[in-house]
């Protein structure tokens, strides 16, 4: 293995470590009935890469700070999401898929009213981690921050749920460029971006430099993984994706290999990881563990 190539392990392997932790914990703090329970376990805690959390804790090791309960909230919150949007986009309705994480999909294991409800109370619980005192070790946070977190999280889901709807619609049509980057920007990197963000505004104050360029580093950084995700579904195999490979040709999905080519929409990914470690460049060193989990995402297998 390469020295990036190990960092990038490294880095994703300790994160992976530290939200099934606090997950385990977030989650076994809400009292849910079964059979509730057993579907938002399912949902949540079998696999995952867990990119948005890492990219959370990667984003507040950018400089020391007091605040680590509440990154560590944020990135239960924006996992919690993921999670939610993962159950609906499986969902007969949306992309009926019975494979996820190498496991059967949420409403295959606990049938679609769960799965639908289990969505549901994930997102709620998302906002009543960031509000809680979960993993508070006697810093106060200031409520000013857990605002800007919330707003910042609502505001990307709702991002998303927009471009689940677009995604949806362009299915069976060709959409041009922009129409499909306004899709994935919305249905995936909103909230790849919100992840790094709710960080970014925990660590630093509104008027930091820094601020800005993680804004363009996540931007690009959430449209790479959606045109990943695009490319994998061409090129990757069911076992290693853990989910169904050649799904969106199958239902002929809009996507960066069915409107560029494939080595195309290669190319393009590859431009949209260049230009996010464009913007990590502003941080120098201190971005150690953001440009590892770049270089992950480009070279992902699933
Ligand atoms: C899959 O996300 C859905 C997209 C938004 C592309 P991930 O590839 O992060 O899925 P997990 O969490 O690792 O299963
Ligand atoms: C998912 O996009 C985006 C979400 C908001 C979950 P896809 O539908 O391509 O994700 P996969 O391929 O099923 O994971
Ligand atoms: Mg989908
Ligand atoms: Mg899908
Ligand atoms: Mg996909």
């Amino acid at each position: 293995m390469s020295i990036i190539a190990s960092i990038s392990a490294d880095v994703l392997k300790s994160a992976q470590q530290q939200i099934q932790q606090d997950l385990t914990q977030a989650l076994d703090a809400f009292a849910l009935p079964e059979p509730l329970k057993g579907a938002v376990y399912h949902a949540v805690m079998l696999g995952g890469k867990r990119v948005r959390p890492a990219l959370c804790y990667a984003t507040a090791a950018l400089q020391p700070h007091r605040h680590v309960a509440a990154v560590r909230r944020a990135a239960v919150a924006v996992e919690l999401i993921h999670c939610y949007s993962l159950a609906h986009d499986d969902l007969p309705c949306m992309d009926n898929d019975s494979l996820r994480r190498g496991q059967p999909t949420c409403h295959v294991a606990f049938g679609e009213d769960t799965a639908l409800l289990a969505g549901d109370v994930l997102q709620s619980m998302a906002y009543e981690v960031l509000g809680s005192r979960l993993f508070d070790t006697g810093v106060a946070i200031e409520s000013g921050i857990v605002l800007k977190q919330m707003q910042i999280l609502a505001t990307a889901s709702s991002k998303m749920v927009c471009g689940q709807v677009l995604d949806l619609q362009a299915e069976g049509k060709k959409v041009n460029q922009e129409a499909l980057e306004n899709i994935h920007r919305n249905k995936t990197g909103a909230l790849i971006q919100a992840a790094i963000m709710m960080a970014a505004v925990t660590i630093f104050k509104g008027t930091d430099p820094a601020i800005p360029q993680l804004r363009q580093f996540g931007q690009s950084i959430g449209l790479a993984f959606q045109v990943q995700d695009d490319i994998l579904d061409v090129t990757a195999e069911t076992e290693v994706l853990g989910k169904t490979a050649g799904k969106d040709l199958e239902v002929e999905k809009s996507t960066y290999p069915a409107l560029l080519g494939l080595d195309a929409a290669q190319a393009y990914a590859q431009q949209l990881h260049d230009q996010a470690l464009q913007a990590l460049s502003y941080f120098g060193e201190d971005a150690q563990q953001l440009h590892a989990i770049t270089q992950f995402l480009l070279a992902r297998q699933h």
